[in-house]
């Protein structure tokens, strides 16, 4: 469905260029979990913004059913953004002046979405504190907001990077539980450090210093 080919991602540094990603091919195939592990810097949050078009591969390509992500006008591209991929960042983004629910409607702006989107958060655990601003909610209650989100409108496939960082195992579980119940509708796509968050995944890859093992 979204995959690369001979995909390297270069950030240009001081000492030289640093290959965040080097030369992976990938395939993210339609309703299956991947689930992505390897150590700290080895290039997995890179991976995710290629295989979700957030970032633009230095050499090689993306591609979106086939069709390269460099192809698409602006407008397919956040297109594609905004309704077929969900995205759980690593450090959770959310708009401070927004409630819980609001922050979780702001994703389908063209949609009347709030009776699905208080669906979301009650899945979550939050059902009583929609109304909460970010400020007033803690850590892990903010991240679990985010997984909401990404689950509105049911994507093809939802990239979530380290979603259970900030959580407790018994919280984290709870939360997995919900993102692989999204597999009856689309892909789900994980990068975790802990192994236990991975059960029922159809595919592990490791990465190491950008490389796709
Ligand atoms: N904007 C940037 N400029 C320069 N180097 C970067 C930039 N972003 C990431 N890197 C480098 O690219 C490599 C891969 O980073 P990435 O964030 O993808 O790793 P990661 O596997 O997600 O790590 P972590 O588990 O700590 O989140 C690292 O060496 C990092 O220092
Ligand atoms: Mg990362």
């Amino acid at each position: 469905m979204t995959s690369l080919e001979s995909a390297s991602l270069v950030y240009a540094d001081k000492d030289g260029d640093v290959f965040a990603c080097h030369d992976v091919s990938l395939e993210v195939r339609p309703g299956e979990f991947l689930g992505i592990l390897g150590p700290s810097g080895s290039g997995k949050s890179s991976l995710l913004y290629l295989l979700s078009g957030l970032k633009v591969p230095t050499q090689g390509r993306a591609l979106y059913r086939g069709r390269g992500l460099d192809e698409l006008s602006d407008a397919e591209r956040s297109r594609l953004r905004l309704q077929t991929f969900g995205f759980v960042f690593q450090h959770p983004f959310l708009v401070g002046y927004l409630s819980a629910l609001e922050n979780i409607m702001v994703a389908r702006p063209d949609q009347d979405c709030r009776d699905e989107s208080m669906a979301l958060l009650e899945a979550v655990g939050l059902g009583e504190k929609s109304h909460r601003l970010p400020h007033e909610l803690s850590g892990g209650e903010r991240q679990r907001v985010c997984v909401a989100r990404a689950l509105l409108g049911g994507p093809e496939i939802v990239f979530c990077d380290e979603p259970t960082a900030a959580l407790d195992h018994a919280t984290g579980i709870k939360v997995m539980d919900l993102l692989r119940s999204h597999r009856g509708t689309g892909s789900l796509v994980v990068v975790t450090h802990d192994p236990t968050m991975l059960e029922g995944v159809d595919r592990a890859v490791h990465m190491a210093e950008g490389r796709v093992l």
